[in-house]
């Protein structure tokens, strides 16, 4: 078991990967939270002494670094107040609605933009501490985009990595920050810059080249005093196998059974899951079934939308603004076009543990994946790794990351709600075996890529820097 005061390998991302869990008699423990990236991290973290720096998720709580579940974490403490301003406001109120196509308007407040400095110090310090000469640094997503730089100045014999898991914005987005350069400079600060996709790399290597002057070729930076900087895209993915195994055991089979059966037993049960955010267009979704249902293309007593919305952010404006517009929707479509005992959608603002997701997937005939704007959406690979029948069919946006690995999906445009009641109607009407074709297709390229190919290749591609 390793101690967190010395790591070869350490990751650094806003948030650790446990949950606080509280027994009845009181008493607290941390449960390893089921994320895909701590799944992919945790053999590597064994294997090097790893050590892993976060945020624990409560207020005003100073926790030294402990060890759970052979995992050794290392606790960043934040106040209500800088929780309000770095991640609330400039992690998730700033750079947030920017990266995704200011789908929301983005705030831009000075004072925050000072606590999210002071914040990605801490990280920084931090991860300075616990590393060991010469270590892997392996920073992690937009609410430390400054940490890279920052550690490289305490700490020089690093090797750093740093990934960014939301989109990166073009230029003409990028450029309303007021703290453009700054962002791009602490990014900089790593040896190897991910992004989900090639087009953000591309994003970020022009934004370089035009707002700092670096040199820029092949997607490698030189910076002032010759260092290299790489931009490169990675996929991230899930735990494939982990999801299907899940997917195949009884209890998960007889769980998806019951879900029908406590809908209704419809025809065609469609399914999202989302966490409630404005970037996942569950708007224009809502009102495209909505209106399918209303016009008779689909009668409520055969077809049900089950929506899962899980909570997020809650204390953000517009995350409370989205969820009473949500509440309304769906109240007023129910409505208008239910019936007595059918209620076409079934609307859950609530979490569930992934055997429930699982068990949700496997029920589902439809799975509908349309954000406006999203890094990747690893919602739309877990139904898919779900599927071993090769049955069922997944609508998704044409904005998802994902949907340049999943070609075979049925792509939609999520602003064009007569877009997407044409691209459900197809997914629910496609034969068999054309469903089969496509779902074929798509496990293929979620197994053959899964999260440990993603790892591994960024890890890789790092230790040749
Ligand atoms: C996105 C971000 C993650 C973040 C997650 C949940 O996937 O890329 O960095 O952890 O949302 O959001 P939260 O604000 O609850 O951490």
């Amino acid at each position: 078991m390793t101690s967190p005061s010395g790591a070869d390998f350490v990751v650094v991302a806003n948030r650790l990967p446990v949950d606080r869990v509280i027994h009845d008699d009181g008493t607290e423990d941390w449960r390893t939270s089921p994320g895909g990236l701590v799944t992919a991290l945790e053999p590597v973290m064994r294997a090097n002494d790893g050590a892993w720096v976060g945020w624990h998720g409560a207020p005003d709580e100073k926790l030294e670094p402990f060890v759970s579940d052979d995992l050794a974490l290392v606790p960043v403490e934040l106040s209500a107040d800088e929780i309000a301003e770095y991640y609330e406001g400039f992690s998730n109120a700033t750079l947030w609605p920017l990266y995704h196509d200011v789908v929301a308007h983005p705030e831009f407040h000075r004072e925050w933009w000072e606590t999210y400095k002071m914040i990605n110090q801490r990280f920084a310090d931090r991860a300075a501490a616990v590393a060991n000469e010469g270590a892997t640094v392996w920073i992690q997503d937009y609410q430390l985009s400054l940490a890279p730089k920052m550690l490289r100045e305490l700490r020089p014999d690093l090797r750093i990595g740093y990934f960014l898991h939301i989109p990166f914005p073009p230029a003409e987005l990028f450029r309303q920050l007021p703290w453009r350069s700054e962002i791009l400079e602490g990014m900089l600060g790593a040896d190897l810059v991910g992004f989900q996709l090639p087009g953000g790399a591309n994003n970020f290597v022009e934004l370089v080249r035009r707002m700092l002057r670096l040199s820029v070729h092949r997607h490698v930076v030189t910076m002032p005093d010759g260092r290299e900087v790489r931009a490169q895209a990675y996929p991230i993915s899930i735990d494939a196998q982990g999801f299907a195994d899940l997917a195949a055991t009884p209890q998960v089979r007889a769980r998806a059974e019951e879900i029908r059966r406590d809908l209704g037993d419809p025809e065609h049960l469609v399914l999202g899951i989302d966490r409630l955010d404005y970037t996942k267009g569950l708007r224009q979704r809502l009102r495209a079934f909505g209106e399918l249902i209303g016009e008779g293309s689909l009668s409520a007593t055969d077809a049900v939308f089950l929506q899962v919305a899980n909570p997020s952010r809650e204390r953000v404006q517009e995350y409370r603004r989205l969820r009473d517009d949500i509440d309304m929707l769906v109240g007023r479509l129910n409505g208008n076009i239910g019936t007595i005992g059918h209620p076409p959608i079934t609307y859950l603002h609530t979490s569930y543990p992934r055997e429930e997701m699982a068990a949700m997937y496997v029920a589902a005939d439809v799975m509908m994946v349309t954000p406006l704007r999203d890094g990747m959406n690893l919602v739309a690979k877990e139904f898919v790794a779900c599927r071993d029948d090769n049955s069922g069919a997944l609508v998704l946006s044409e904005f998802a990351g994902a949907a340049r690995e999943l070609k075979q999906a049925y792509l939609v445009n999520p602003y064009d709600i007569n877009g997407l009641k044409a691209g459900l109607m197809r997914a629910i009407n496609d034969t068999p075996a054309a469903k089969t074709k496509r779902m074929r297709a798509m496990r293929k390229q979620v197994f053959d890529h899964d999260i440990d190919h993603w790892a591994s290749s960024f890890l890789a591609d790092l230790e040749r820097r």
